[in-house]
């Protein structure tokens, strides 16, 4: 198949490119489009031209495969420029998505037209990079400074609706997107033309724009979004030539950068995570219900994570007041999103009139996957299972949404062990991306397989891990924590080491997340361990337990907090209680605190490695952000650290 063809009819040369899976500009398409302009200018049947993609989507963007490797001509600004300088109007008919260099061909169009439900954006800054072909400098031409700074600076695409809103679009069309756009260009031809967007004036912005948009996309440690931001300022000041030679310049310095090559990494781990090459052609279950036990506060938001994605749910808990509590606390889910306006009303009732609360397992008969969130105790949960066992189809697939304990003691006794899996969600499990998918050696293919289908329905990131304590993302944490208590010990400030975290791109530091989710939790794990026998040293967390600071919620933990006050504030107490264990105090640089704690998380991240817990160092990376909040801009513990040597060693 060529990667371009054309037809002509009316005088309209409809030029389709096919470059699958997104149509991305690959060499061989930008010297194609080249050839096309300069084809098409010189036949004298062409009055206009109309630009549509084939398959699922226009042109999805530069092809970040090509980023590794030096430039080739043409290069896409140049293209840009000769489809805007072409003596015939171009007419850009956007599908799915117009995304980075293929918004900013379609930039070079004299119109813009997309069809109902497309999107449009310029998300190079989700990859480290700007947009490096004009983006930041013909969007504020073409639609005003407030609009090129909030899709370049967010990275996030707009709606066609709102495209349209916006004046990045000319028209939003229904139907035959090809016969409208031929019908669009008919009509365009019948006026003057207006001008080309890179002659447009514009008009600058205060200081005082500026600071606050500076403001809004700061993000530590991710340099993208600023430098994206000084472009646009450079583009709404100085004349064309010089904003699109900083542009250029900016563009071809971050395509080299850690960060970019970061979120390089995550985005091709994120494409391959969902589809295991061990799971190659081998077909999921069909999922059509699902049962949810246990309606607190994981229950109850997978039960909302499988109504938003229309499962029905039955629910069950102990008794009739916890069946009413359980669905209080999914419909508290579905309020929250129509405040935050994203659920109306009827909505908000549709998704609950899906949701069957009941004590009686009976009702599970016809679900085809059944979660289990209750109390993290064996007893408990083997009970539920019996029961599960008892009245679920043999062929529906049974989970356990463990967090610590074997999945393989909670299906000791179960019959058809086949069906058994592991689904660990994060909480709140409705917004989590995370699904760590726990299989036993029994668990058949299938099973699994339908376990990353329901995270591809859900929204979820799935990795599969093997069975240890705390699996993959929690283990790490328990080490991570364990490292930060060891600075503490050596005598570094806890507020230091926190702010270094910060500063590394984390929301928040390993104490005050503790502080925020209670210290108890992993206390009470500990206090278990060593109830069994095992010899577990009394951590500085415990010594402050033991002391009732648990956290926020007892007004302390590793730091102190006044009422109706989420700051933490340093705590004369802690330095007390932990005064003997406590070396006399020590400066240590942050950059240096964060290189040791992303450290052992990656040693950690290579001992899980090792012993097959996961399948590679990019899914360790994936729990990390989606689980636990590490900054995508750093890629994941694995590839910092694999990079930190590598920059070492050269
Ligand atoms: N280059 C190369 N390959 C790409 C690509 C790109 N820009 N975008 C997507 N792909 C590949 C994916 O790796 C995947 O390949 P695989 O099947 O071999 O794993 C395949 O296309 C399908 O991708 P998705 O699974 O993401 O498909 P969806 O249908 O879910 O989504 C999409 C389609 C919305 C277009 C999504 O792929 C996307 O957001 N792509 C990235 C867009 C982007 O970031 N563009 C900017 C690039 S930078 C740029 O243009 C610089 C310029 O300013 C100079
Ligand atoms: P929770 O205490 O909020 O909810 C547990 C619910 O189970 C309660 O509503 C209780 O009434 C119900 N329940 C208890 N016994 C039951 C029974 N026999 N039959 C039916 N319902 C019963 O606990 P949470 O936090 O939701 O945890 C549930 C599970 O999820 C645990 O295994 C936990 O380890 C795991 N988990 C918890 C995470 C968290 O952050 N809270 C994260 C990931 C997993």
């Amino acid at each position: 198949m060529p990667l371009l063809t054309v037809k002509t009819e009316g005088g309209i040369a409809v030029v389709t490119l096919d470059n699958p899976p997104v149509n991305a500009l690959s060499h061989g398409v930008r010297q194609g489009l080249w050839d096309m302009v300069e084809r098409l200018d010189a036949d004298p049947e062409v009055r206009a031209v109309v630009l549509t993609c084939a398959g699922r989507t226009f042109i999805a963007g530069a092809d970040v495969r090509e980023f590794g490797k030096p430039p080739e001509p043409p290069h896409l600004p140049d293209l840009v420029a000769r489809i805007e300088a072409a003596e015939k109007p171009w007419v850009a008919a956007i599908h799915g998505s117009a995304l980075g260099g293929g918004f900013e061909i379609a930039l070079g169009c004299r119109f813009r037209v997309a069809l109902e439900g497309a999107s449009v954006g310029l998300p190079e800054v989700n990859l480290g990079i700007i947009p490096g072909a004009s983006g930041t400098v013909r969007t504020p031409r073409l639609a005003g400074v407030e609009a090129a700074v909030q899709l370049v600076a967010s990275g996030k695409p707009v709606t066609a609706a709102k495209g349209l809103e916006m004046g990045l679009l000319d028209a939003v069309l229904s139907g035959d997107l090809t016969a409208e756009a031929t019908v669009f260009a008919c009509t365009a031809l019948k006026t003057p033309l207006p001008a080309a967007v890179s002659a447009r004036p514009v008009a600058p912005m205060s200081d005082a724009f500026w600071a606050e948009a500076r403001k809004v996309a700061a993000k530590p440690g991710h340099q993208a979004p600023l430098r994206a931001l000084d472009c646009l300022r450079a583009a709404s000041e100085r004349p064309f030539e010089e904003a699109m030679a900083q542009e250029r310049a900016t563009f071809l310095e971050l395509r080299g950068s850690e960060e970019a090559a970061a979120l390089r990494h995550v985005f091709f781990a994120e494409r391959a995570a969902p589809r295991p090459a061990a799971l190659a052609g081998v077909e999921p279950r069909p999922v059509a219900k699902a049962g949810v036990i246990g309606g607190g506060t994981m229950g109850a938001g997978i039960a909302a994570a499988c109504r938003a994605a229309g499962l029905p749910v039955v629910l069950i808990e102990r008794d009739g007041e916890a069946v009413a509590r359980g669905l209080a606390n999914i419909d508290r889910v579905f309020a929250g999103a129509v405040k935050r306006g994203k659920l109306t009303e009827a909505g908000r009732a549709e998704k609950m009139a899906g949701v069957t609360g009941t004590t009686d397992y009976a009702q599970l008969a016809d679900c085809d996957l059944v979660i289990e969130a209750v109390f993290e105790e064996i007893g408990v949960k083997r009970a539920v299972f019996a029961q599960l066992a008892a009245h679920c189809r043999p062929d529906a697939v049974l989970a356990t949404n463990t967090s610590y304990l074997d999945p393989r003691a909670i299906a000791e006794e179960l019959p058809h062990p086949e069906r058994f899996i592991g689904l660990h969600f994060f909480s709140p499990a409705h917004i989590m991306k995370l699904l760590e998918i726990v299989p036993t050696s029994d668990t058949a293919p299938e099973v699994l397989a339908t376990a990353f289908a329901l995270a591809k329905r859900l929204g979820k990131m799935p990795v599969r891990a093997g069975i240890c304590e705390g699996f993959i993302g929690n283990r790490i944490l328990r080490r991570y924590r364990a490292e930060a208590e060891a600075l503490v010990a050596s005598g570094v400030a806890i507020a230091e080491i926190d702010a270094a975290m910060r500063g590394f791109g984390l929301k928040m530091g390993p104490f005050e997340a503790q502080d925020l989710g209670g210290l108890d939790i992993a206390f009470l794990q500990r206090e278990g361990a060593r109830a069994a026998g095992q010899e577990v040293p009394e951590t500085l967390g415990d010594i402050l337990v033991r002391a009732s600071r648990k956290g926020q919620k007892t007004g302390g933990g590793w730091y102190d907090y006044v009422e109706g006050d989420r700051k933490p504030r340093v705590s004369p107490q802690v330095a007390e209680l932990l005064a003997g264990r406590i070396a006399a105090a020590r400066e240590m640089a942050r950059e240096e605190i964060a290189e040791q704690l992303v450290g052992a998380m990656a040693a950690e991240g290579q001992a899980i490695l090792d012993e097959g817990i996961a399948d590679g160092p990019a899914e360790i990376d994936l729990v990390e952000i989606h689980g636990y909040g590490f900054p995508r801009w750093k890629g994941g513990p694995m590839h910092h650290a694999a990079r930190a040597a590598a920059l070492r060693a050269a």
